[in-house]
């Protein structure tokens, strides 16, 4: 090879080992084998060695090596550099303490709690208070003598202070670079336009390798010790101990721990670490459980990795980083047009995450977030992850922003947008996504609870014209529903008899739900579950509520709260108006108030609105008892609506009256006791509850003993019992009197 062929090999040797060792130390992955990088790093020294000349002071060759030609001398410990087992699960520490318990023989330890810190394991030995070594952890017995690294970090002391300095103490613990450390870093590295560091951890680990101290000094480590190797010339009693010493020697102690008398302190210490995870200035990825005493340690002893007198709760990652593929757009069951980010696949919490939601427009431009970008997602709760934050510094530049679209992706419908909504609407209710998620509701065990209609059900009935309300569906006759095709194109499947006839059984039973629980499956707007229960509660039946003076009354009382901030004299805006003016909001405030007091005191009648409480309270100022403005003013404009109006003529015709629990005078619409299911609960005056049970029966009723989604009725007499009174109350069931249900048994 000619000199100059080989200086080019050499160029390009040394910007691939330097990619490699890059990706390797900074971003903690591998695009070729240790081995293929041991080939790529010899035939450059093979080179370097054949032409002095072309080896340049910054070559690879004379700063980094792949852990094979570690540069580093080794340390050999007499006490290894242990690792910890891990639990992800509380019952395995419950585990772990019942194996101390029964290997001790006795209950009188404790435990010390102490973060888990995400760093690179060190040891430092002290002689005499000089530090002498410090290390890498290596094989647990052997590491990497990197003193002059270590010496770069500025919270490890060269020499220790006070005045019990021991002959020999090695002391372990984690170097880590801290989270706002590591964001200035990166930022620099944006400035400069470098490839950005991967994580902190990666970018401490990537440090401690260098071989020249000063790019480690750039990096700003820090370190906090939690245990000891070597030891001569001092003792410690607990694991506390330990941590209280080392401060006075001026070793920074891990700073957070508690102490712990039981397995109960020990798991409420871990979810008080976990809540200030967020606040600490480093990482932590779990809590390290320790038995404090240190006598017991031997006798607990070690395995070949791990001491068994500690653990590592792991926590479980509850938000990660990913990358958006696409940003795409779903309707969901009331029209609105949600986007929703495709993400790479990643693991979230012990399950795969692909898509997480972007809520609207607004959200999306708050967060900034665009298509190929870095983001990190978020589990709150047990809802779809959420996407949290764009990681900025991960931009290449190629992201793309993300449009609204202007069609309903679903059925092409032009999309609206209403007044003060940011929210985006496919307006068309007969589009196909809200007929197939608006049948899911309608049949979900909180609606009607129709066994049997899941997606692909829905889906196929929707696109079958079959359905295309939910109402549809009591249209359907038990062997039409057999032969719906579940199958794709290349072979059919049938739904089948038997699945059939238990949808039909479903159906027949969800004609007699109570009122609540229709009014939740229709699925308008604002109606959930408490709300549907509030509705019922105030109404006799759903001809009732369409028609219901209570709602529209609510309506007007929200309307005319807000009427009377606007005319309010006082207001901010008011005040800058003329005395004449002024005198005339006045008069105009006071009109509405003397409105909102009867309206108010007729609904505090109907129960659905409360006087407000508190000195300040005016007479006319009352407050919901759980039906909102809007959720008032969404059901009356639902059965104004077309759909509304064509939905109760419908359940007229199929002769469905599902009943509210409203204690009225007006005869209740349908109070056939055939088929139905009365649970009495309380003593009764008129008659005894042996002869309420003939009577029922006689009408051909059945008395039930415990409230469930059949009961129809619950019969309130004296002393009921509050469990049954407060299932049937959640359950939607209607509740009579003892009057009641005489009336009721007159009329069969
Ligand atoms: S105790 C014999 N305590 O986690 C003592 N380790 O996965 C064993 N770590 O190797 C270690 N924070 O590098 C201990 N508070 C803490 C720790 C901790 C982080 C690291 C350490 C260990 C690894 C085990």
């Amino acid at each position: 090879m000619k000199r100059g062929q080989a200086a080019q090999r050499a160029d390009a040797l040394r910007a691939e080992i330097e990619r490699h060792s890059r990706l390797y130390y900074e971003e903690a992955t591998q695009e070729i084998s240790d081995r293929e990088f041991d080939i790529l790093l010899q035939e450059l020294v093979d080179l370097e060695a054949r032409y002095p000349s072309l080896a340049p002071p910054n070559s690879p060759t004379q700063r980094v090596g792949g852990k094979a030609l570690s540069q580093f001398p080794p340390v050999y410990y007499t006490i290894p550099m242990l690792s910890l087992s891990n639990a992800y699960e509380r019952q395995t520490l419950t585990d772990f303490d019942a194996r101390i318990r029964s290997d001790l023989k006795s209950d009188d330890f404790t435990y010390i709690v102490e973060p888990k810190i995400d760093g690179v394991g060190i040891s430092v030995r002290y002689e005499h208070g000089h530090l002498v070594t410090g290390s890498t952890r290596g094989d647990s017995l052997k590491g990497d003598n990197i003193t002059e690294n270590i010496k770069t970090i500025a919270s490890i002391p060269i020499e220790l202070r006070g005045d019990a300095v021991p002959e020999v103490l090695e002391v372990r613990g984690e170097a880590f670079i801290s989270k706002n450390i590591f964001e200035r870093l990166v930022a620099q590295q944006k400035r400069k336009g470098e490839e950005r560091f991967a994580n902190p951890r990666n970018t401490a680990a990537g440090s401690l390798k260098q071989l020249d101290p000063r790019i480690a000094a750039s990096r700003h480590l820090a370190a906090f010790f939690y245990a000891t190797g070597e030891t001569s010339g001092i003792e410690f009693q607990s694991e506390h101990d330990l941590l209280e010493r080392l401060d006075s020697l001026s070793i920074p102690a891990v700073p957070w721990h508690r102490k712990c008398a039981n397995l109960e302190e020990v798991n409420s210490a871990i979810d008080e670490l976990q809540f200030v995870r967020d606040d600490l200035p480093f990482e932590i990825d779990g809590a390290v459980v320790k038995v404090d005493e240190r006598r017991y340690h031997s006798l607990l002893s070690t395995t070949a990795k791990s001491p068994r007198w500690a653990i590592a709760f792991k926590y479980q990652a509850e938000r990660a980083e990913t990358v958006v593929r696409s940003i795409t757009d779903q309707v969901g069951r009331t029209g609105v047009i949600t986007p929703v980010a495709e993400l790479e696949p990643v693991q979230l919490a012990g399950s795969v995450i692909r898509r997480a939601t972007l809520h609207n427009l607004q959200d999306i431009d708050r967060k900034g977030v665009r298509v190929h970008d870095h983001v990190i997602i978020e589990k709150a709760g047990e809802v779809i992850p959420a996407v949290l934050k764009v990681v900025g510094s991960r931009r290449s530049g190629l992201e793309k922003p993300y449009t609204q679209p202007s069609e309903c992706p679903e059925c092409g419908s032009a999309v609206i947008q209403r007044e003060n909504e940011v929210a985006l609407r496919c307006d068309n209710l007969l589009c196909p996504a809200q007929a197939v998620r608006l049948l899911r509701h309608f049949a979900s065990r909180g609606g009607l609870d129709i066994e049997g209609i899941g997606e692909v059900v829905a889906e196929r009935l929707v696109e079958n014209a079959q359905v295309r309300t939910p109402i549809d569906i009591f249209d359907l006759a038990e062997d039409s529903l057999a032969k719906l095709d579940l199958g794709d194109k290349s072979k059919k499947r049938e739904l089948g008899i038997e699945t059939a006839r238990r949808m039909c059984q479903a159906m027949a039973r969800a004609k007699s739900a109570p009122l609540s629980r229709w009014l939740f499956a229709l699925g308008i707007e604002h109606v959930g579950k408490s709300v549907a229960i509030r509705i019922a509660d105030t109404h006799t039946n759903l001809a009732h509520v369409a028609d219901s003076s209570i709602l529209r009354g609510l309506a007007e009382y929200f309307d005319l709260v807000s009427e009377s901030q606007l005319v309010n004299p006082r207001s901010k805006t008011n005040t800058k108006k003329t005395p004449d003016e002024r005198m005339k909001l006045q008069q105009k405030q006071t009109e509405i108030q003397d409105r909102m007091r009867l309206v108010g005191e007729s609904l505090t009648k109907a129960g659905v609105l409360r006087p407000k409480a508190g000195e300040h309270a005016q007479p006319w100022d009352c407050v919901t008892t759980g039906i909102g403005p809007d959720a008032a003013q969404r059901v009356v404009s639902f059965f104004e609506s077309e759909v509304g109006i064509s939905i109760l003529e419908r359940l007229r015709s199929l002769q469905i009256d599902p009943l509210g629990n409203k204690a009225t005078d007006t005869p209740i619409a349908d109070t056939a006791l055939k088929g139905r299911v009365v649970v009495l609960t309380g003593g009764l005056e008129s008659m005894t509850r042996e002869k309420a049970g003939e009577r029922i029966r006689a009408s051909g009723g059945k008395v039930g003993s415990g409230v469930s989604r059949n009961t129809s009725f619950i019969v309130t007499g004296n002393k009921p019992s509050d469990i049954k009174v407060a299932a049937a109350r959640r359950l939607g069931v209607k509740e009579l009197t003892e009057e009641q249900l005489i009336k009721v048994l007159e009329r069969q």
